[in-house]
């Protein structure tokens, strides 16, 4: 590895001024949707309590792997994941590696910001005191399908991500971290208290909490396992790029639980406040909590409506939804922003105006695949579902496993203790390398084999 080199680049990027701004943004990166909106409609359809215990457990064990892999790679090259792959080498699977890694947040932003979009659509008329009208059955769909509206608010959202990019690492991803983390966990609690607290509430929190063993099946550890992939935002370059950014004084073993701790905790709440309203609402309904995507988009706000001060409840839920997605859409932003600047050689702010129209025409197309363009179809999947299934289904577990490689094989364990050890004790050490070396490729292996199989119709997911 050329050290000069890595110390000059790590000298001209930005950094974040402390332990605290990383923190929040690492946790800002990682809690978003795939908190608030993913992981409740996952726990209630594949077993809630034990969906939630094989969860902790994984995260606990490759959830942790991953992220110090990820953060020490990209402190120890001081570059975004193309580079860093390449500073270990020119081989073949080095360069795929770093590119795999790169490419998956510029293909997860433009969807991501269209999604982020709808959010946006759902703040406004909770603010217009729309409540009832969006509980109707027909709201969700109509929308999604009147391309113009979806567009107008996918810009919105691209946008407001695309501001705080231009102002930078420290202005604009620490800054709005800052104000935006802290206020979510206060909305997050209010929420999760008002929803525990409905009548018939209670047997929602025992279902998510209480493990059966009867609901376990083999599709709990994969979806589990991809959730905790999403969440945690692994695989996707975030964390080497934003680990490049982190100084060498601070503890990468104790800032990685603490990441680990808000994400769980920000999802625990969000299956708190979804969960036992859906079950306050219909008695415990399976088809409803099976109902998946749709949980929070049709669901939920049937569900506030139906519980008095609907308008209120539903501003204050969806505004930090809001936050919660645009501050994981910062960090896909950053990380294709800091690709293209060192692959390209161009400043900040033009990078950053590739990823916008990149970002536009993709998600433009993804708003039209539920609208004007709905017969288009790959592989029988509507334009954004094909883009979160290549990225988080096919893509993020080979991306996954060229960075286990390039620990086991070209790094060595050694090298990354001795990056991890410069700031921390690095207890979980033995643990560590079984995981990166043994059953993490293993694992990965079986998630990529399942999505290609039950794609292809030979299993039922
Ligand atoms: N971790 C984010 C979430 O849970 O919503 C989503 C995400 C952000 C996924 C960044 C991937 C990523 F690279």
């Amino acid at each position: 590895m050329d050290n000069n080199n890595n110390e000059n680049s790590s000298k001209q990027k930005t950094t974040f001024t402390g332990n605290i701004g990383y923190i929040l943004a690492v946790a800002g990166s990682a809690v978003g949707l795939g908190n608030i909106w993913r992981f409740p409609y996952l726990a209630a359809k594949y077993g809630g309590g034990i969906f939630l215990l094989v969860y902790l457990i994984l995260m606990l064990t490759f959830g942790y792997a991953m992220i110090v892999s990820e953060t020490a790679i990209g402190r120890m090259t001081g570059k975004s994941p193309i580079g860093a792959f390449t500073s270990f080498g020119d081989r073949k699977w080095l360069k795929f590696g770093g590119w795999i890694n790169a490419v998956i947040p510029i293909l997860i932003l433009p969807y991501y910001s269209v999604i982020g979009g709808w959010v946006v659509r759902y703040c406004f008329e909770y603010l217009r005191g729309n409540s009832h009208a969006i509980a109707g059955d027909e709201f969700f769909v109509s929308f999604i399908t009147d391309s113009l509206v979806s567009e107008i608010c996918f810009i919105v959202f691209v946008l407001a991500a695309f501001f705080v990019i231009v102002a930078g690492v420290k202005n604009g991803i620490e800054a709005v971290s800052k104000i935006i983390m802290p206020l979510l966990v206060i909305l997050a609690l209010i929420t999760a208290v008002y929803s525990m607290t409905r009548p018939g509430a209670l047997e929602g929190v025992k279902y998510f909490l209480v493990p059966n063993f009867r609901d376990f099946s083999l599709m709990t550890v994969v979806a589990a396992m991809g959730q905790m992939f999403y969440s945690l935002s692994l695989a996707m370059g975030i964390l080497i790029t934003y680990g490049s950014y982190l100084k060498k004084d601070s503890d990468i073993e104790k800032n990685t639980s603490r990441v680990e701790i808000f994400d769980t905790g920000i999802a625990i709440l969000a299956g708190l406040m979804i969960i036992p309203a859906v079950f306050a609402f219909t008695g415990g309904d399976m088809a409803t909590l099976k109902a998946g995507p749709s949980l929070m988009f049709i669901t939920l706000p049937t569900v506030f409506d139906s519980m008095g001060f609907g308008n209120i409840i539903g501003s204050v839920f969806f505004l930090m939804v809001f936050f919660a997605a645009l501050t994981s859409a910062i960090s896909l932003f950053e990380t294709s922003t800091a690709t293209i600047s060192e692959q390209l050689k161009l400043n900040r702010t033009l990078s950053s105006v590739i990823v916008l129209v990149v970002s536009l025409l993709l998600g433009t197309a993804s708003v039209f695949g539920y609208g004007i363009w709905d017969y288009v179809k790959i592989f029988g999947m509507q334009i954004l579902d094909f883009f979160d299934f290549l990225t988080n289904s096919l893509m993020m577990p080979i991306s996954a496993f060229f960075i286990c490689m390039l620990v086991t094989k070209v790094i060595g364990f050694d090298g990354i203790a001795k990056e991890v050890r410069l700031s921390s004790q690095f207890r979980r050490q033995p643990m560590y390398y079984a995981v990166t070396k043994y059953i993490a490729p293993f694992f990965l292996m079986i998630i990529l084999a399942s999505s290609i199989a039950s794609t292809l119709g030979l299993i039922t997911i």
